[in-house]
């Protein structure tokens, strides 16, 4: 055993007391989801297009290469699950919704305005249209197309601004091409229009990274969301590079390029921090993927947290469909989850929304926050990572931002490539060990 399994081994157990966490072939019944459902308020909705044109080398989620007759039977096997779903929500509220893939955007003249048809018709929805989309998928009658469709939230993976860096990426567009699909972008009038970027790209320099972040500002982009290279082992970047993401040069050149952003987006005070890797525009609402803590996934690898239970749809999409053409659910994995496991998920993601408030931690579990993580406050004051606590609300300091995320990274990157590399090869695993 490597020493960064055996740290990340022994800091789980620290914080969840679990020496494994073990995602098993087991489907929750329709009866025991009912039970779950019953005592929820709100809940977040998340639907997965796992659609491109094309497979870009570094690119980790779910998606095989757009096919017009695939997507039409993806149509009917989505409209299939809400009715699955439709029994269980009642008329609870919906409040919050993402679009994300892979490229919803393959699928505009294909079948996405049906299946958002019969969510609203399905479900009692109570908040805004948050929706990925592919550059090449802006043009003027596009961009029609996704207003029709009521998205008043947008983003785009433009990635990178510079020809040299589009052409290591393999994307499929130039720098000035990417550029005229943001501004039409920016002029169509979301309420919040984001913009994808990644940087520490091989052999990148700090002065390069500079002029692109100030292109950006200047585009007036109510949001980037800028994203270091990630090497996932199953992907074609992964697996050709010698490359670790915990090599601490990359973890140190990234921590200075964050620093470079930081700077440039707080410069004349126009823009905030509003997660770990994006800058919004000050009195703009922040464009973010399913915003409540409980939620439900549709589609091929569409994922649910419930409180005390994850669970996970096949990866497969033709198996997704047939299933549920079979009239049966396409959950593939479950984990349940004890208190402990709760609580670190819990706090995992208000560590990636930059801060948190004790009253919801004792809204959702009472206890007593300062009973369970005090110490670690503490800890991180001492060290500077705390920017704000004033008794209730805990505000992360960039350094703490930073370098608490970096931590979290030691988890999710291996999770991640765990459990979607399983699920990528083998529809139906028999459990995949965290
Ligand atoms: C689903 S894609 C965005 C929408 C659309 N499919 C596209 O490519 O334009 C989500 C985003 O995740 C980021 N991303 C993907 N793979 C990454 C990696 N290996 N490291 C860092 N960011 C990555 C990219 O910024 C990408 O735009
Ligand atoms: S980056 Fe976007 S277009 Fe490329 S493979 Fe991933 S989801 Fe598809």
């Amino acid at each position: 055993m490597s020493f960064k399994d055996l740290s990340r081994n022994q800091i789980r157990k620290l914080l969840t007391k679990e020496s494994n966490m073990i995602l098993e072939n087991k489907v929750p019944s329709y009866e025991s989801l009912e039970g779950k459902f019953q005592d929820i308020d709100e809940f977040g909705l998340y639907l997965h297009i796992p659609f491109c044109r094309q497979i870009c080398p570094y690119c980790p989620y779910n998606k095989e290469i757009y096919q017009p007759d695939v997507a039409e039977a993806y149509t009917r096997a989505v409209k299939k699950e809400i009715d699955f779903y439709s029994g269980l929500f009642g008329d609870k509220p919906v409040t919050s919704f993402y679009i994300g893939g892979g490229t919803p955007t393959t699928m505009l003249y294909s079948g996405l305005d049906g299946i958002l048809e019969h969510i609203y018709k399905s479900f009692n929805m109570q908040c805004d249209i948050h929706m990925e989309s592919h550059p090449d998928d802006l043009s003027p009658d596009d961009l029609n197309t996704i207003k029709s469709l009521n998205v008043a939230n947008l983003s785009t993976g433009v990635e990178s601004l510079q020809d040299k860096y589009l052409e290591i990426l393999n994307r499929p567009y130039n720098s000035e091409e990417v550029k005229a699909a943001i501004e039409r972008a920016v002029n169509k009038g979301f309420r919040c229009f984001n913009v994808d970027f990644i940087f520490a790209l091989p052999h990148q320099t700090y002065n390069e990274l500079e002029q692109a972040a100030h292109k950006l500002v200047e585009m007036g982009i109510d949001q980037v969301a800028a994203y270091p290279l990630f090497y996932f082992p199953y992907t074609e970047m992964g697996e050709s590079t010698k490359q670790g993401n915990y090599n601490i040069l990359n973890i140190f050149k990234r921590r200075r390029m964050l620093h470079i952003l930081e700077d440039i987006f707080y410069n004349d005070d126009k823009y905030e921090r509003t997660s770990v890797w994006a800058f919004t525009k000050k009195g703009i609402p922040k464009y973010c993927s399913v915003t409540v803590p409980l939620y439900v996934g549709l589609g091929a690898s569409g994922s649910s947290y419930l409180r005390d239970i994850f669970y996970v749809n096949t990866f497969n999409v033709a198996e997704y469909i047939k299933r549920l053409e079979d009239g049966r659910m396409p959950i593939a994995l479950a984990l349940e989850l004890s208190e402990n496991m709760q609580m670190a998920w819990w706090i995992y993601w208000r560590v990636y929304e930059t801060g948190f408030k004790r009253s919801d931690f004792r809204k959702r579990f009472e206890k007593d926050f300062n009973d369970v993580y005090g110490n670690y406050i503490k800890l991180f004051s001492l060290f500077g990572l705390v920017k704000k606590d004033d008794g209730n609300e805990v505000i992360l300091s960039d350094k703490g931002i930073f370098w608490l995320h970096a931590l979290e990274d030691l988890f999710s990157l291996d999770y991640i490539s765990k459990l979607w590399g399983t699920s990528k090869q083998e529809p139906w695993p028999e459990k995949v060990i965290l």
